[in-house]
């Protein structure tokens, strides 16, 4: 049992009826919010053998060099490169564009990688506010922060929801500014009729445990031309060319044969996966769809998603219960939800004093992440475990608002 688990005096209502919503409510096992789903033990031991064989361990391996081709065809994109994670993904986009000094805009509002890859490049992160629909960089606020340090813009399309990618690009060719895409969450994501990956200077995957396809820990770099992805390849690892020259600075970025061997696997089933996440994805819709105060956010036109995420947005004026408050009650009932992204990266000790990291700066920002909750979908997720979910959320709806009513007609201050 967790620590208070059954002590709900962290709420501000009605501490009682809490307390017997989570004895009834509470699952008997732990229900995250991602979980990945796992191939055949069998069927990857058989690939292991192959390994063993060949003692071919890393260094563009044979399976590195198919989950290389498999993937591009799979994702429609040309020019693409494996990694060990997303994160030196950034690192080498980066380098591999030359950004290692000045500013670059991107949003507070992502994983803190996407940040912290700015400062080890020895870029100054700007921030930018996002847009309350996609919640990814708002175009409309992004020219007043360039100056001349400016050289890119570093965007996230977070959720897997494609950024307003046009309106980027249109800034970025007035300016001059390089455009990368964190598109961690937005594996096999498609934006009117292509891969989302096609947009940009070069785009970012992780292929993290967390996500939708997983390598363990993994992630690809997707570039627009081959002479990039040529450049990328060396820099990945440590700057070398060819056995006597090294181009610049690189880093170990490396994916191995066993990740690879995995990521084959996963791609076998990543289209079941995704098909699995839709069905779900509808059920909370339906289920979730009449309850004061809980937002689903809207389709974004032309795109075709996978369902990484279930993000909905709770607004405590209508739910009755604040985001965290309902965050800790779900955890209370053995329901693992997500703050994704609270708090803000703009507000860690390494980046506050940013005059970009002021909240007046962020005001949309600031308040998706104040309401924000991502719910548990995966795969191999039962409809009936989402049901139990969805039920406990509308359940404490009703008891919060019922509280408040109460509270009210007494006169009693409830938050
Ligand atoms: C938006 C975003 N960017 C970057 C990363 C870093 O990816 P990785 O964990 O593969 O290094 C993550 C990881 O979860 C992420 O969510």
């Amino acid at each position: 049992m967790e620590p208070g688990m059954t002590n709900t005096s962290d709420f501000s209502i009605d501490r009682a009826d809490l307390a017997d919503l989570i004895r009834r409510r509470r699952l008997p096992d732990a229900v995250y919010v991602t979980r990945p789903t796992m191939p055949d033990l069998r069927q990857y031991t058989g690939v292991l053998e192959g390994i063993w064989d060949r003692k071919w361990l890393t260094n563009q391996g044979p399976l590195h060099e198919t989950l290389e081709a498999k993937l591009s065809a799979y994702l429609g994109v040309e020019h693409l490169s494996l990694f060990c994670n997303g994160t030196i993904a950034i690192l080498v986009a980066l380098e591999a564009l030359r950004i290692n000094s000045g500013e670059v805009i991107t949003t507070p509002f992502s994983f803190p990688a996407t940040t912290h890859s700015l400062y080890w490049n020895r870029v100054r992160p700007v921030f930018c506010d996002i847009d309350p629909v996609t919640l990814n960089l708002d175009p409309t606020k992004i020219e007043r922060l360039i100056s001349p340090e400016t050289r890119a813009i570093l965007a996230v399309h977070v959720y897997g929801r494609p950024c307003n990618v046009e309106a980027i690009e249109r800034i970025a060719n007035v300016h001059g500014l390089q455009v990368i895409y964190d598109a961690a969450h937005a594996f096999g994501v498609r934006y009117k009729g292509r891969s989302i990956l096609n947009y940009g200077d070069m785009s970012i995957l992780s292929f993290h445990a967390t996500k939708l396809f997983t390598t363990v820990e993994g992630g690809a770099l997707v570039c627009a031309s081959d002479v990039r992805r040529q450049r990328v390849n060396s820099l990945k690892n440590f700057g070398i060319a060819d056995e006597e020259t090294v181009i610049g600075p690189g880093i170990n970025g490396k994916m191995n044969e066993l990740q690879a061997a995995f990521g084959l696997m996963q791609l076998e089933s990543v289209d079941l996966e995704i098909s699995n996440r839709r069905v779900l994805s509808h059920l909370y819709r339906e289920l979730l769809a009449a309850i004061p105060g809980v937002t689903f956010l809207s389709d974004i036109p032309d795109t075709e998603s996978t369902y990484a995420y279930l993000a909905v947005l709770i607004d405590e004026a209508h739910f009755g219960m604040s985001r965290d408050d309902l965050f800790a009650l779900l955890r209370k009932c053995n329901i693992v939800a997500r703050k994704y992204f609270y708090p803000l990266i703009s507000s860690a000790p390494c980046y506050s004093a940013l005059p970009s990291a002021a909240s007046s700066n962020l005001p949309v920002a600031e308040r998706v992440a104040k309401q924000v909750l991502c719910l548990p979908i995966y795969g191999t997720l039962d409809a009936q475990t989402v049901r139990a979910v969805c039920e406990t959320i509308s359940e404490a709806q009703v008891v919060c608002s019922a509280g408040k009513a109460q509270a009210a007609l007494m006169g009693v201050r409830t938050t």
